[in-house]
């Protein structure tokens, strides 16, 4: 679908309903010219008003908190999510946490083929019309205009809704329009108490959905995206000089939930690579792969650090890919301790067998070496996932996910990011992790009182006993599409 299709769908259908609710009259901001307006190119007119924000703010930085829930088993709920507060006054939203995108979304009111019912997290729709502090982003305003490279979007007239759309790489996609609310955090604080943090950010009003975000057993609220753009909310939190650009996250395989916190990590200590520069997802810069111990012999170009190569982190991903090559050399290297047993095909997507051993004794550790000397270890019970009692499935997968110059690409995922503290430094352009007790808690700095708080491992309800009873749909919520666009 093209742009002008979708904007008109979303215009005709739901931007009427928007102005016949009486909002438009109330709540547009109508652009207000600011002092420096005008005066610049747009892109130095935006550092400098950032310049001028952050120094305003300069100590208003704080350290946040996001509670989690779920885990990242495809036999349980294969994702994971937090909870923030959105509008005044705040309501509460679950929201799926993604590295891998950068819009925050949720389902509005009115929206079509939303999902009504999980059995994660009892589902809230926004609606902008019971949020006096919502307002409509226009085609006209910046934030607008920088979505769609700097240009007026044809057939837009300047005070109409902004529209959005969103197309995941497990083929579900989100459409919709974009609103300015508040978002609330739980500042991090001593003795468990929450304070409310606060700014104002624009996100996606969810006006229809599509594939797996529709419906399923997992809906949930919508999706927090935690990409570089400047569209993220940290981006946007940041550049009001609210937060850090550094964020973390420690996912709790074995029990669920974990620790996810924005703010600057005082310990533990993590050893980092650096991020590969102008890539729209987290690149880093892979060396190589060893198994057990041995190094697997690889075409160099696997580990090409160019666009679209390399390899991307992305908590929003629940497993691992890998290219062909890598692939067969895995499994090869893998099961070659173990050369009795049988590999079926479970659901037409996981190879499982059966075993009733300790899979740590039975099969190797899977380390991935990157730039600088940062290792990434896996071990068997966590590439390895139990099906039914007894019977594992590998979570590897033979990715084939080949962008269009023919180079490969490595997604790691939930598979390999669990049970680690991973900390995205987003000021220095590093990424780094250490093996971590998930169930236990960080240290973080708040800038604006200076003092350093303890983040305690949360998990926000159900996840850690719920079973879908059936693989999830794998979460690829990277935008692979646009990879494969290129
Ligand atoms: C994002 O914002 C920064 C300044 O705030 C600017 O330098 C940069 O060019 C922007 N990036 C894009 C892709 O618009
Ligand atoms: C805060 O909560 C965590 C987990 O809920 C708990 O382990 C910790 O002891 C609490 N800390 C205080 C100071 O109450
Ligand atoms: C935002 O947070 C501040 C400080 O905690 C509070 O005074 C204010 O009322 C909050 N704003 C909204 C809209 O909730
Ligand atoms: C992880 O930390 C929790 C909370 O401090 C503790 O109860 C648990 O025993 C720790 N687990 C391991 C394996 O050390």
């Amino acid at each position: 679908m093209d742009l002008n299709t979708l904007w008109w769908i979303i215009l005709v259908s739901l931007i009427a309903n928007y102005t016949m609710m009486g909002l438009v009259s109330g709540n547009i901001a109508f652009q207000v010219k600011h002092k420096y307006g005008g005066r610049e190119k747009s892109l130095s007119r935006l550092s400098t008003l950032k310049g001028h924000d952050v120094r305003r703010h300069g100590r208003l930085l704080s350290a946040l908190e996001l509670p989690l829930g779920g885990n990242g088993a495809p036999s349980e709920t294969g994702l994971y999510y937090t909870r923030i507060g959105i509008g005044f006054p705040s309501n509460d939203y679950y929201v799926q946490v993604d590295t891998g995108s950068d819009l925050l979304w949720v389902n509005c009111v009115g929206c079509k083929n939303c999902p009504r019912k999980s059995d994660l997290v009892e589902l809230t729709q926004y609606d902008p019309q019971l949020s006096p502090t919502s307002e409509l982003v226009t085609c006209d305003q910046e934030f607008c205009i920088s979505q769609f490279e700097g240009q007026l979007l044809p057939g837009c007239t300047a005070k109409e809704a902004c529209p959005y759309k969103v197309t995941y790489g497990d083929g579900s996609s989100t459409t919709g329009y974009y609103v300015k609310d508040y978002i609330h955090f739980e500042r991090v604080s001593n003795f468990n108490q929450t304070q409310d943090a606060n700014g104002t950010a624009i996100f996606g009003c969810g006006a229809i959905q599509a594939g797996g975000l529709g419906s399923s057993s997992t809906a949930l609220d919508g999706l927090i995206g935690f990409g570089q753009a400047n569209s993220s909310v940290l981006s946007q939190l940041a550049s009001s000089g609210k937060v850090k650009k550094i964020f973390s996250h420690c996912l709790d395989s074995i029990h669920g939930g974990g620790i996810f916190a924005i703010g600057e990590v005082v310990q533990p200590k993590v050893k980092t690579t650096p991020l590969v520069a102008k890539q729209a997802h987290y690149n880093v810069n892979m060396k190589a792969i060893e198994v057990g111990g041995d190094v697997l012999q690889l075409p160099t170009d696997i580990f090409g650090t160019g666009d679209h190569k390399g390899a991307i982190i992305d908590s929003g991903t629940t497993l691992a890919y890998v290219p062909d090559a890598v692939y067969k050399q895995l499994m090869t290297k893998i099961f070659s301790q173990q050369p009795n047993l049988k590999l079926e095909l479970v659901q037409k997507q996981f190879a499982c067998f059966v075993y009733s051993g300790n899979v740590d004794d039975g099969f190797p550790t899977v380390s991935f070496h990157f730039e600088d000397s940062l290792t990434l270890t896996t071990y068997p019970h966590e590439y390895l996932f139990e099906n039914e009692e007894d019977q594992w499935c590998v979570g590897w997968q033979n990715g084939g996910l080949q962008s269009k110059d023919g180079k490969y690409i490595t997604l790691l995922g939930d598979l390999v990011l669990s049970n680690k503290l991973v900390v995205y430094d987003l000021v220095n352009q590093v990424i780094g992790w250490t093996e971590y007790n998930c169930s236990s808690s960080i240290k973080v700095k708040d800038d604006q009182s200076e003092a350093t708080y303890s983040v305690h491992a949360e998990d926000l309800g159900l996840a850690s006993t719920f079973k879908t009873g059936k693989l999830v749909t794998l979460c690829i919520s990277l935008m692979l599409l646009h990879i494969l666009l290129f």
